[in-house]
């Protein structure tokens, strides 16, 4: 991967938010077992010292870590470091770790562009790349956006909402401007939303304002995502009718971002695509 266009069909999306807790994690997951379900060869970037994906992936050893990938930069160096992650099927994981977070501090002049170089060449092994990013739009989040060509913007339905999002936007034109020209906004998701508080509604509607199409849709806030998370599964083999509600948005999110490709059809049509539908409007059970 280099500042070339990107391999048709294939998707490197970065999720990012300026605040924490939002859902960038839990929606890189969401995104990772959706695609899973559709067998598409699926390479989770942890690029968050807090290694929060890294630990409900479950990988069975990480010899390597984003901190060594990082430091030593060199193209293709991601390789070593990607382990085979502990769901069942094609997610693999690039894992992090808390020194991690010494890397956010370096900011030589061609420091933004360590991942990119770091995956040249491997990203390509995949259908699709997702990268978790910390909770700034610092050093880390800077390379996640410059190794993507989508920029996947979390938020919640909340008074900061419209302006955190606005800033994350901002971030992603500056990368776009100055090194990166693939990289696109891909849109706007909101997270933990409950249609049925009138306080969510207001700030879906001030959302829908401000960003129009930008806005991806609305993820429901279901205690299957945490369950889920706890036991390091996917959302998509909870049983529960909230788990159900929470992976349709998935499928429907990941449909809008990365629609499958016919060549990765005909290489994997073994099971069926799931039913794909809108983001739901209305919340059910957990
Ligand atoms: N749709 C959801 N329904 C219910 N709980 C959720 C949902 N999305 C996220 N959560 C929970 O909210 C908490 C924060 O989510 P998550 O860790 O994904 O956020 P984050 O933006 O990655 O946080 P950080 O900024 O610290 O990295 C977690 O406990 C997670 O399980
Ligand atoms: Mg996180």
């Amino acid at each position: 991967m280099s500042s070339q266009s990107p391999i048709p069909g294939r998707r490197v999306i970065a999720a990012l938010s300026l605040k924490g807790g939002v859902g960038k994690t839990s929606v890189v997951l969401g995104l990772a077992g959706a695609a899973a379900t559709q067998r598409r060869r699926t390479l989770v970037v942890d690029l968050d010292p807090q290694a929060n994906a890294t630990a409900a992936l479950d990988p069975r050893e990480a010899p390597f870590t984003a901190s060594d990938v990082l430091f030593d930069a060199r193209p293709g160096i991601a390789s070593e470091a990607i382990v085979p992650s502990g769901w069942p099927g094609t997610v693999s994981l690039l894992p992090s770790e808390r020194a991690l977070e010494h890397r956010a501090g370096d900011a030589s002049p061609d420091s933004a562009g360590r991942l990119r170089r770091a995956l040249e060449g491997v990203a390509e092994d995949y259908d699709l790349v997702l990268i978790d990013c910390p909770p700034s739009l610092g050093e880390l989040t800077r390379n996640a956006l410059f190794a993507a060509d989508l920029a996947l913007v979390v938020t919640e339905p909340s008074f900061f909402a419209v302006a955190a999002a606005q800033q994350a936007l901002e971030a992603v034109g500056l990368v776009r401007e100055h090194g990166n020209p693939s990289l696109q906004a891909g849109g706007i998701v909101a997270n933990r939303v409950r249609p049925t508080l009138p306080e969510h509604v207001f700030r879906m509607d001030e959302l829908r304002a401000a960003f129009g199409g930008l806005i991806l849709g609305a993820l429901p806030d279901r205690s299957a995502v945490q369950q889920a998370q706890g036991a390091c599964v996917p959302v998509q083999s909870w049983q529960s009718h909230g788990a159900k509600e929470a992976c349709l948005a998935f499928d429907a999110l990941l449909k809008r971002l990365a629609p499958r490709t016919g060549s990765e059809m005909s290489a994997r049509s073994v099971t069926p695509t799931p039913k794909s539908v809108e983001i739901p409007a209305q919340g059910g059970a957990s």
